[in-house]
Parts: C-alpha cells; structure tokens; sequence
C-alpha cells in the first residue's frame, strides 16, 4: 500500500510540474477572477501536503515558511480574486518549497504503517484536485495554446437504446474504510437506501443534442427553465455553453475548432443542465440514483469498486487522467459499461445531479474538517463521476464533488433521468 501512495504521490508532482511548466508571466497573471494566479496553486499544493503530513494539521505548529507567507495559501482567508495581490513566492521559490516538503515527506512514509497513510492517499487528491483546477485556469486562459493533447481516444458508437433501466430496491450508497481506504469523510459511511426504480442516460448528453436545444429556442423558452435559472440566464447573458461561439465553434485551450457534435457537452451550469432536461422530457439523476447505476450489481448484490467491476481503469474502459484534454465521444467506452448498461459514468465530465450537498448519516469529519462540513447546506450541488481532467486516484463511483448552480468554467456535463412510470 506504501509503495501504491508513493508512486501516486510522484504521479501528482510530475502532472502539477508538467501544468506548471510555463513562463513566470503566464504563472504570475490571473487569467479569470474565478481562478488562482497558477503559482499560488502551485505553492498551496506543498503548503497543505506540509500542514497535513509534516505539521500534524495544526496551523499553529512550526512550519517551513514565515508564519505570514504561510497563510498566503490558506484557502479560506484569502479570496481568489484577491489572490494575485499578494506577495506570493516567486515560481522558482515554490518549486523549491514544494521539492523541499516532498523530500521531508519521502522520508516519513518510510517509518509510516500501512493504517496511517490516509492522509498521504488525501494529499494526493487534494494536488490532483488542484492539478484539474489548472486545467480550468489554462481553459479559461485567453492566448495561444500552451497544451496539446498527449493522449489518442478512441472512437465513438451509436448506442442502442438512449436510457437503460434501473429497478427499484435497496442498495447500498457510499463506502467505508474498509472496502475503500482512501476515501474522503463526505463519501462515508456506507448505509442502505431505497430508490424507486428509474431510468438515466446510457450516455452523457452530446453537443449535438445541446445544439438542438438552442435550435429549438432553450435559451428563450421560458417555461423550461427554473424561477432562479431563467433570473440567472438573463442576468449572466447565457445562450449556448460557455466557450461556444454563435458560429458553431468552440475555444478550447487556446485553439477555435468545430464544436466535435459526438462529444458530451461540457460547460454548462446547473440551471443550463436543467432547462435542458426540461426540454427533453427528463429530468436530472439524484445522487442516490446516479450511484446506484453506477456501482450496484444486482445480480451480486453488492458494490463494485468501478462500474465495470473490480479491475482498475485502463485507456479502453474511462477517459481519466487530463492527457486527452477533451472528452471522447459518445459510446467510446462500451467496457466500461456498468452492471446495468451505463456506459462514461467515470470520467469524461462531470455530471451535475439533483442533489443538495448534505452529509450522509454517521458522517465524521476527517483530520481536513474544513474539506466537506462548512460547505453541507449551502447553495451547491453535487456533481458525480469526475470528468477527463480527473485522475484515477482521485474519483471513484462514491465521490462527490460540490458547485455552485451557476458555475461552469469546471468540466461539467449532463446526464438525464427519467420517473419510470414516465418512460
Ligand atoms: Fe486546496
């Protein structure tokens, strides 16, 4: 297990150093006021992995850098937009900090038992969670391309059938240490729910369909959209994805290309992806539905780690990992199919549901507290499944990611539901 957090460790660092390898003013501007200036990223990922693995979680405990430029990276007292304003290090100066901190924490893991490396498993996703918040920035980036695609998809299928079924019944919704260690606090515990039966999207929605949305008026109809979605649609302008242009293109990391009709949409907020099931006779998935017919095996009547079963992912079942720097289109994964037919649950985008962002019953927070608690009850909702920006380590069919409704810079998708007796 040691050796499994070790290699995830460098895998993280040599993605954030691969993201981060750009010139001092492309690291130093800040390209969308939602976003971080890059080299705060980059200095915060060693900031935490120092607080959480060398510092024991205590801000107070003596740490590496000055106290005052340790808090330049305390997420929560320093706002995004007021990031760029600091005196953050330099790029080289957190290069080497966060060098620094790793070697210290090699050296740990060394004297470290297998039942102390939660932690270690939560510094990992916390850099991968960073390393696809740059990914965000360098979408939003105005310029030319600093990115290309290092990773071939394969093709898409025509799929038979747009939904599959899911029968009602009890299942079992989130994890526990034990079938999975390095899950984080708002995935546990593990406890049975009853869902009536449904059905859900045997793919994400496509811009093809989305296109036919606009076509048809979505963007104007009224009646589609939620009293808060229609107020924030006028407010924000909002008439197709963010980075569509009317001309059926689209930027993506710098480059104006042809909207790919066959790839899931992406960048589309809450209020977009509900109007959009509106028009299509649907609905959003609730959590404890996109779960179950992402992970329940009805026939074994338990849980599989994946939607195809117990095997790791692997470039022909999901697209993870951020090489691709796209989604791959509709139907590319038929091994990765799930117990019931769902294909492109892990991976290519992020799938909004119907859910508030609420803990599960038994929840107890994690040494980071304020990873999940301060954030239950607010104005988010989830987002399940991880998108192509998301590593392996750091998705699985019980995680949840939390969003503003108005958001949509992330790498966001749909995927519809529908009542059974409606469909
Ligand atoms: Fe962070």
């Amino acid at each position: 297990m040691r050796d499994n957090v070790v290699r995830d460790l460098e895998r993280a660092r040599a993605r954030t150093l691969h993201l981060t390898d750009l010139d001092d003013p492309t690291l130093l501007a800040q390209h969308d006021p939602l976003m971080s200036p890059l080299v705060w990223d980059l200095a915060h990922i060693g900031q935490q992995e120092e607080l959480w693995l060398l510092r024991g979680g205590d801000p107070a405990a003596p740490g590496m850098l000055p106290p005052e430029v340790d808090l330049l990276y305390d997420a929560f007292k320093h706002k995004r937009a007021d990031r760029p304003a600091l005196p953050l290090l330099p790029p080289v100066e957190a290069r080497a900090y966060d060098h620094e901190v790793r070697g210290r924490v090699l050296d740990l893991l060394e004297r470290t038992s297998d039942d102390d490396l939660f932690t270690a498993g939560m510094v990992v996703q916390h850099e991968q969670q960073h390393d696809e918040t740059m990914l965000a920035t360098l979408q939003l980036r105005q310029g030319p391309p600093v990115l290309i695609g290092r990773r071939k998809l394969p093709e898409g299928r025509p799929v038979a059938g747009d939904r599959v079924f899911v029968p009602g019944g009890e299942f079992i919704l989130g994890v526990d240490a034990t079938s999975e260690p390095f899950s984080l606090d708002n995935e546990r515990p593990a406890h049975r729910v009853d869902v009536p039966p449904f059905w859900i999207g045997r793919v994400p929605v496509t811009s093809r369909q989305w296109s036919e949305f606009i076509v048809d008026g979505g963007y104007r109809r009224r009646d589609l959209w939620s009293a808060r979605g229609w107020a924030h649609r006028a407010e924000a302008g909002l008439e197709r994805p963010m980075f569509w242009a009317a001309d059926g293109t689209r930027r993506r990391f710098g480059v104006q290309e042809e909207v790919p009709p066959d790839e899931p949409v992406q960048h589309v907020c809450y209020f977009e992806a509900e109007a959009f099931a509106a028009w299509a006779g649907a609905r959003l998935p609730t959590e404890a539905e996109w779960e179950k017919a992402c992970a329940w095996d009805p026939v074994a009547r338990a849980r599989r780690a994946w939607p195809w079963g117990s095997a790791p992912p692997t470039a022909d079942r999901a697209n993870l990992g951020g090489d691709g720097l796209r989604p791959a289109p509709a139907g590319a994964y038929p091994g990765g199919a799930s117990a019931y037919g769902a294909e492109q649950m892990i991976g290519d985008v992020w799938e909004w549901t119907s859910s508030d962002f609420t803990p599960w019953p038994g929840f107890t927070p994690m040494i980071y507290r304020r990873y999940s608690e301060p954030f239950f009850g607010g104005d988010y909702k989830v987002l399940r499944g991880g998108s192509w920006a998301v590593d392996p380590s750091t998705i699985r069919p019980s995680f949840r990611n939390w969003d503003h409704p108005i958001r949509r810079q992330i790498f966001t998708g749909v995927r519809l539901a529908w009542d059974a007796e409606g469909a």
